[in-house]
C-alpha cells in the first residue's frame, strides 16, 4: 500500500492545564495552556487509505478498538478526508509504549499520531500549525503533542473565534531543560471519568469563572519560569494549579473525584522530601497517577523514593519529548 505512514506522538504533562471548552465540538479551549511532552511516552500509528475498504478498520495494541474508541478514531478520518477530498477508508493500528491499563492511556500522543500519519496518508502536506488544529479536534491536549518540547495552546481570543486561531506552538525545545517527570503508577484502573465528560462540567463549578479571572496572571508566571528554566519558582504554580483542576472537577455537577488513597499518599511525602531538601513538585492530570517534576541529577534518588511508598505500582521517568514524527516501522 503506497499510502502507508507510520507516525510517533508523544504524551505531554501539562504545567497549565486545558479545562472547560469554548467550543466543544471544535475542542477551542476556555484558556490557554503549557505542557512538557514526555520523550518516554509515546504512541505510534499506522495508516493506509485502502480502496477495497469499505468501512474504517481500528485496532488498538492487536486488538480491535472498543466501539467508542473506534468511533472517535473514524471521526477524525473524517476529518482528514474532507481536508483531502477522498471517501476512501482506511486501516489504523495503533500502540502505546506504555500499559494501557495504568491510567495513562493518552488521547495526545494517539491523536497526535494519528493526525500526522492519516494528513500524510492521504496526500495532505500540512504546517505543524494544521497538524496541530486537526489533532486538538481529535482531543484537546494533542494539539500540544505536535510541535516539540515546551509547548503552548493558544486558545481563540476573537469574539467570532475561528478553529484556525487555537493552536500550539513551541515554547523550548525538548533539549533546552532537562527536566525530568517522574510518574507515580497509584491505580492500574482506567479512569472512571474521561477528561471529556470532565470539561463538559466544568462550567457547573461555582469557581470555574474565578479560575478563568485569575489565570491570565499564573499562566504569565509559568511561561517566564520555564523559560528561564527555574524549577523553584515554576514549582509552586505547577501544584496550585494541579489543585485547582481537582478542586474544580470534585465541584462540578456531579462531581468527579479522581484521586485514589495512593494519590494522597504520593503529595504527602512529595511535600516531606522538599521540606528535606530533596526539591520536586507534582502535578496531576484527570485521573489518580502524580507526575513529579524534578531536576534530571535528583530523578533516580527521587523515583526510588516513590516506588518505596505504600500503595504505588509502578514509577516511569521521562525527560522532555520532540514533535510528533513520521517514522519507517510500521505496524502492518
Ligand atoms: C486534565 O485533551 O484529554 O489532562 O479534548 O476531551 O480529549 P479531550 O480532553 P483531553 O483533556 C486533558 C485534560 C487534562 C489537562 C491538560 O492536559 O491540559
Amino acid at each position: 500500500m503506497s499510502n502507508k505512514t507510520t507516525a510517533i506522538g508523544h504524551s505531554n504533562i501539562a504545567f497549565i492545564k486545558y479545562w472547560g471548552n469554548r467550543d466543544a465540538k471544535l475542542r477551542i479551549p476556555l484558556n490557554d495552556s503549557i505542557s512538557m511532552n514526555l520523550d518516554a511516552l509515546t504512541t505510534t500509528t499506522t495508516v493506509a487509505f485502502d480502496d477495497a475498504l469499505d468501512q474504517d478498520i481500528v485496532q488498538l495494541d492487536d486488538q480491535p478498538a472498543d466501539e467508542k474508541t473506534a468511533a472517535r478514531v473514524r471521526e477524525h478520518l473524517t476529518r482528514v478526508r474532507a481536508l483531502a477530498h477522498i471517501e476512501t477508508r482506511a486501516r489504523v493500528a495503533s500502540r502505546n509504549n506504555f500499559p494501557a491499563a495504568a491510567g495513562l492511556a493518552s488521547s495526545a500522543s494517539a491523536f497526535a499520531a494519528l493526525s500526522v500519519a492519516a494528513a500524510r496518508a492521504a496526500g495532505l502536506d500540512l504546517s505543524e500549525r494544521e497538524l496541530s488544529i486537526l489533532a486538538r479536534q481529535g482531543s484537546g491536549s494533542a494539539a500540544r503533542s505536535i510541535p516539540g518540547g515546551f509547548v503552548e495552546w493558544l486558545a481563540a481570543k476573537d469574539v467570532n473565534y475561528t478553529s484556525e486561531q487555537s493552536y500550539a506552538r513551541t515554547l523550548m525545545p525538548p533539549d533546552a531543560w532537562a527536566l525530568t517527570d517522574v510518574i507515580a503508577l497509584v491505580s492500574p484502573d482506567a479512569k472512571k471519568v474521561g477528561s471529556t465528560e470532565g470539561h463538559a462540567a466544568a462550567p457547573s463549578s461555582p469557581f470555574l469563572a474565578e479560575r478563568l479571572a485569575r489565570l491570565p496572571m499564573r499562566y504569565h508566571h509559568v511561561r517566564r519560569q520555564t523559560l528561564a528554566k527555574n524549577l523553584t519558582r515554576l514549582g509552586p504554580d505547577l501544584e496550585a494549579e494541579a489543585i485547582e483542576l481537582h478542586m474544580l472537577a470534585m465541584t462540578s455537577q456531579p462531581p468527579i473525584f479522581y484521586w485514589a488513597p495512593g494519590t494522597v499518599r504520593v503529595l504527602d511525602a512529595v511535600r516531606a522530601w522538599r521540606a528535606e531538601g530533596l526539591e520536586a513538585y507534582y502535578t496531576l492530570d484527570a485521573g489518580p497517577n502524580v507526575h513529579i517534576l524534578v531536576a534530571q541529577q535528583d530523578a533516580a534518588e527521587l523515583a526510588r523514593r516513590v516506588r518505596a511508598l505504600e500503595g504505588v505500582q509502578d514509577v516511569l521517568t521521562s525527560g522532555p519529548g520532540g514533535a510528533a514524527r513520521v517514522s519507517e516501522d510500521h505496524l502492518f
